[in-house]
């Protein structure tokens, strides 16, 4: 499973690429909006600052609006992936994107009968929102699992992307259901790495060398 970081936040993106382990970003009109700068600017800065897929997502509401934009987003940088709702205008704008060539993140996505019809429409990720799915008390990580079988079963190669991570044990399990990608919030990071064991293994080895050393 690979790990995108979910922010719109550039020195957050800068700090998680120079670990090594970033495969892509997403960013959503909320993070944008938190974040506060000029929208292409963050997005083709970000561009500059990862290898990979940059989500940028649209704030129109009709198929033709979507797929205006969507053009638009694209011409900015080759990395940049366009992010649609998981309406009926949004399989239609899909659709007429990926006709184009252009990759496309249907997001919002909370079943696996949205998950198919986003496919279907050419999506080259799909976005199921797992933490939102928990906070109505349904089980977000059996949607990846079920999208996972339907995709595996039926040869589908849109990618599932498990979005609204909200702890670091969602990062497992969304690895074990079989999602491709999780794209996680800057916040979680650190608590991914972070092993009391370790960090007290670590003193220990530093000692035991320090004290080799002192002859
Ligand atoms: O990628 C979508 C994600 O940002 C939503 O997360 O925590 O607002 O549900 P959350």
């Amino acid at each position: 499973m690979k790990l995108y970081i979910d922010s719109a936040v550039i020195e957050q993106v800068r700090e998680i690429a120079s670990w090594g382990i970033l495969s892509g970003v997403t960013t959503n009109p909320s993070l944008i909006a938190k974040a506060g700068g000029d929208f292409r600017d963050t997005i083709v800065q970000i561009c500059d600052l990862v290898q990979g897929p940059v989500s940028a997502e649209v704030t129109t509401e009709t198929a033709e609006e979507m797929f205006r934009d969507g053009m638009e987003f694209s011409s900015w940088d080759p990395a940049v992936v366009v992010k649609l709702p998981t309406t009926i205008e949004g399989l239609k704008a899909c659709s007429s994107l990926a006709g184009k060539g252009i990759a496309v993140n249907m997001t919002l996505c909370f079943s696996p009968n949205q998950a198919l019809l986003c496919a279907r429409a050419g999506a080259a990720y799909v976005s199921p929102f797992i933490g939102r799915l928990e906070d109505i008390n349904q089980d977000g990580m059996g949607i990846i699992a079920d999208i996972d079988e339907i995709f595996s079963k039926h040869k589908i190669k849109t990618e599932i992307i498990a979005a609204s991570i909200r702890t670091a044990y969602h990062v497992t399990q969304a690895a074990l259901a079989g999602a491709d990608i999780a794209t996680i919030p800057h916040s979680l990071f650190s608590k991914l790495i972070a092993h009391p064991l370790t960090d007290s293994g670590l003193v220990q080895f530093m000692a035991d060398w320090r004290a080799s050393q002192q002859g």
